[in-house]
């Protein structure tokens, strides 16, 4: 039978001293000082030293048998540790519980790795014990912040006049830009449902249906080449509100920032957020969500290389492609080899044909294709560049936008390797002016950059048709240290102008009304100017957290090929139940 405890194992302290108390949890580690035998009995709270001194020969002897993970209670009394055994590292470091009575409440196998922060045991055989790891004081911490800011968010919305509505998981799919994950439906045979990549649809709906602002707490499915930072489930702080803008979209969710990070970090952010233009966070960071805490800016270097006289910078150009540089500071020294080896990392990583660089030196610059160049245009190059003596410009040309981001991903490479980010800076921004659509060569289509329910902005609806690819969106995402926490959008809020979307993106009458009539409908029935955004929880997670993966901050993740090694998950189902589904498994090549 288990004993109440009167304290955790993270409670007690000098002034508990002489106090007779009962602790239950985990044997974290056991010491054998001949007559003397500690123990650190650890739980969520913290762990307490206790001690079985041998002038209780049985309940000695009892102890010589607890292993690693035994889960035990313990009666005793509280006592003074002697001066030179006190560790002033653990909150319960000046005491020890001398103990008067044990109880075995169970036995434990050796686990498969130390119940220790800092392992090195490699990630699968963690998640396949996931309940050990999650015993892992570094890992309980990450959860119980989660659990944390559960609550802040909570609250803030109330304070705000948000409903929290749940909204459901068995529904028709909405395109999120991913795959669904589908659920065959045993009473509609042949027919499915999608879990839900968002609950998009829904929260418009809520605003047709006037609960003027809403949120949730929401689980969100998307079948998706996974990365660190994305998992196949994920969790979205979904927001919609009525007759907004966009500013009050910002402010709402900076002050929303600014409360967690106080309360749970104790840091002030500024507010409000710096804001960029997505054009210039390409041309300038060759990313749609820029790390600004470090420079490396891009510069275009194209309009000086027209009649260069190189073949491949004229070329580029001429088909309208950019030539661009980034200049890195004091590294003009690096050698042939290290050079040839980041050429070589830089074609793998980025996908471009080649790199060409510049040694900025005031004894004369080394250009990579200087024999095609004039002294004068590599001087014109380094100036435009912003390198100065000592620096290395690097150098990519290519179609555009792709060379940007291939540019990008450089700036990335070389920010980490040469340790250039400010590892304390918390760098919010809202990257706006996204385009409405992009052409997608692959499908032969134009598709939405957000989703197909945002608002183009009123300046360029003429251009709906005409040149899609001018139009901006009402669109914004929230950007934290070169990672998209959140995206959102003002809305659509009429059918006539959704339908002229949908058949932007080359969805016919007849499907738009098989798949949103719903939505269209509902427009006419009057429908709120409305927008919102979704912020991914998980992400906002792992950077406070300082977590290098999404699965360090979900309790029972899914591994890099989407499954769970622990509950073997996706698993085969029996032939009575896909029967009942009307589902017939066949080989397709
Ligand atoms: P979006 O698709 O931008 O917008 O998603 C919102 C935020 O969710 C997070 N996120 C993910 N996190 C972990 N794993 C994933 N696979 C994953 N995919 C997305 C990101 C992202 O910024 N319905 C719109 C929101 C709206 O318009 O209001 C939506 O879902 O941090």
């Amino acid at each position: 039978m288990s004993w109440l405890r009167t304290h955790t194992c993270g409670d007690l302290t000098k002034k508990d001293v002489d106090q007779e108390v009962i602790l239950n949890g985990w044997v974290s580690s056991r010491r054998d000082l001949g007559g003397v035998i500690f123990i650190d009995l650890r739980d969520r709270y913290g762990i307490t030293q206790i001690v079985f001194d041998e002038s209780n020969n049985d309940l000695h002897s009892s102890a010589e048998d607890l292993r690693s993970e035994y889960v035990i209670g313990i009666k005793g009394k509280v006592l003074l540790r002697d001066k030179e055994t006190i560790n002033p590292a653990m909150p319960t470091g000046e005491i020890e519980i001398e103990v008067s009575e044990l109880n075995v409440y169970s036995e434990a196998e050796t686990p498969p790795f130390e119940i220790k922060d800092g392992i090195a045991t490699n990630e699968e055989t963690r998640l396949k014990y996931r309940y050990l790891d999650l015993r892992r004081p570094e890992i309980q911490q990450n959860l119980l912040l989660r659990s944390k800011l559960y609550h802040t968010i909570r609250s803030f919305y109330h304070k705000l006049n948000f409903a929290e509505v749940e909204t459901p998981v068995l529904m028709r799919s909405t395109p999120e830009g991913a795959r669904d994950y589908l659920v065959p439906s045993r009473v509609n045979a042949g027919k499915f449902f999608a879990l839900p990549q968002s609950p998009q649809t829904y929260k418009q709906l809520l605003m047709v249906s006037g609960m003027d602002r809403y949120f949730q707490i929401v689980k969100c499915f998307r079948d998706e080449d996974l990365r660190a930072d994305r998992q196949p489930e994920f969790t979205q702080v979904d927001v919609e509100m009525t007759f907004v803008d966009e500013e009050q979209i910002y402010k709402t969710h900076e002050e929303l920032m600014a409360e967690i990070w106080k309360t749970h970090l104790g840091k002030e952010i500024k507010t409000p957020f710096p804001r960029m233009q997505y054009k210039d966070a390409i041309e300038t960071y060759g990313s749609d969500k820029p790390d600004t805490r470090f420079g490396l800016k891009i510069k275009n270097l194209s309009d000086l290389l027209e009649d260069c006289g190189f073949k491949i910078f004229e070329s580029t150009v001429k088909k309208g492609g950019r030539v661009v540089s980034i200049s890195v500071p004091g590294k003009g020294d690096l050698g042939r080899g290290a050079l040839d080896r980041l050429t070589e990392d830089v074609k793998r990583e980025t996908g471009a044909a080649g790199l060409i660089y510049i040694k900025v030196s005031d004894e004369g610059h080394f250009c990579s294709v200087g024999k095609f160049l004039t002294e004068e245009k590599v001087e014109e190059m380094v100036k435009r560049a912003g390198a100065e003596n000592g620096d290395l410009v690097l150098i990519l040309a290519g179609p555009n936008p792709q060379v940007y981001k291939q540019m990008g991903i450089l700036r990335l490479m070389m920010g980490r390797d040469l340790e250039l980010i400010d590892q304390s800076a918390d760098n919010f921004l809202w990257v706006t002016d996204f385009p409405l659509v992009e052409w997608d060569k692959e499908e032969k289509r134009y598709v939405s950059l957000h989703h197909p329910f945002t608002a183009p902005k009123e300046e360029d609806l003429e251009k709906l048709e005409k040149s899609p690819e001018e139009v901006n969106a009402r669109a914004y995402d929230l950007v934290l240290n070169g990672s998209e926490i959140g995206g959102g959008s003002i809305r659509i809020h009429n059918s006539e102008l959704q339908n002229r979307m949908f058949r932007l993106l080359g969805i016919g009458e007849e499907e738009a009304r098989e798949k949103f009539g719903f939505l269209l409908d509902a427009f006419t029935y009057g429908a709120p100017p409305h927008g919102g955004i979704a912020l991914g929880l998980d992400r906002v997670v792992m950077i406070m957290a300082g977590a290098g993966s999404l699965r360090d901050v979900i309790a029972f993740p899914k591994n890099q090929k989407a499954q769970s090694t622990m509950d073997k998950s996706p698993g085969e189902v029996d032939e009575k139940q896909l029967r009942e589904l009307h589902i017939k498994l066949r080989e397709i090549n």
